[in-house]
């Protein structure tokens, strides 16, 4: 091969991974996106929302995060249980709405409110439960129990973000009074 030849060689293949690194990065962001949508058990509403945040939160809290087992009471519709040998079918009337009892503990409604915020929390109060397992629904300092907040707090800002945007995007469950707007 000549001077040139390898010159042109080398610069072809820099390009051709220029072209083709963009082209897998994508994909792997899509595939999850679009597996957060094909494992989301309740229709979702994104209007107003980023539909991609949505999407890998829902990933997040349905492939990895486990939140159905204990918010969602119980956690899978009559004759739907996996544990039972049934073919899974996720509690759609109770999803991420709470009322799972432990012991003396009680897991908590995650639905949106009727004002767009899930258990009623910003953002940032979000973060801090998720992160230090501070309880905003009680008047004295309490820290959430049973929670694996220990556990969830390791996520990254954007994961516990999109895992917001994807309760934001879930149907509110409760009173006419809780969901309305
Ligand atoms: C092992 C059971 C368990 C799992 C799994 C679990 N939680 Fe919880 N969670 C609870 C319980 C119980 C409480 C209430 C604790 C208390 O009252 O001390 C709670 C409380 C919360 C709160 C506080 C809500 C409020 O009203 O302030 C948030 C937010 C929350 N959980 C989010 C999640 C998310 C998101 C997931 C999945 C990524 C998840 N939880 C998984 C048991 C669990």
């Amino acid at each position: 091969m000549t001077r040139n030849g390898f010159v042109s060689a080398v610069a072809a293949a820099g390009l051709a991974l220029a072209v083709a690194l963009p082209i897998v990065g994508h994909a792997q962001g899509k595939s999850q996106k679009q597996n957060g949508y094909n494992v989301a058990p309740v229709p979702l509403n994104t209007s107003g929302l980023n539909p991609a945040l949505v999407g890998e939160g829902s990933y997040i809290v349905n492939a990895q995060g486990g939140c159905n087992d204990c918010h969602t009471a119980p956690s899978y519709a009559p004759g739907g249980d996996p544990f039972a040998g049934e073919p899974e079918a996720i509690n759609q009337e109770r999803y991420l709405a709470g009322g799972g009892i432990f012991g003396p503990f009680t897991s908590r409604n995650l639905t949106p409110r009727g004002n767009g915020l899930p258990a009623g929390l910003t953002l940032a109060q979000f973060i801090e439960a998720m992160r230090h397992g501070t309880d905003f629904k009680s008047s004295t300092p309490r820290i959430l129990q049973v929670m694996p907040w220990p556990v969830y707090g390791k996520m990254n800002d954007r994961e516990l973000e999109a895992i917001y945007e994807f309760l934001r995007a879930i149907p509110c469950i409760g009173s006419a009074m809780r969901c309305g707007s």
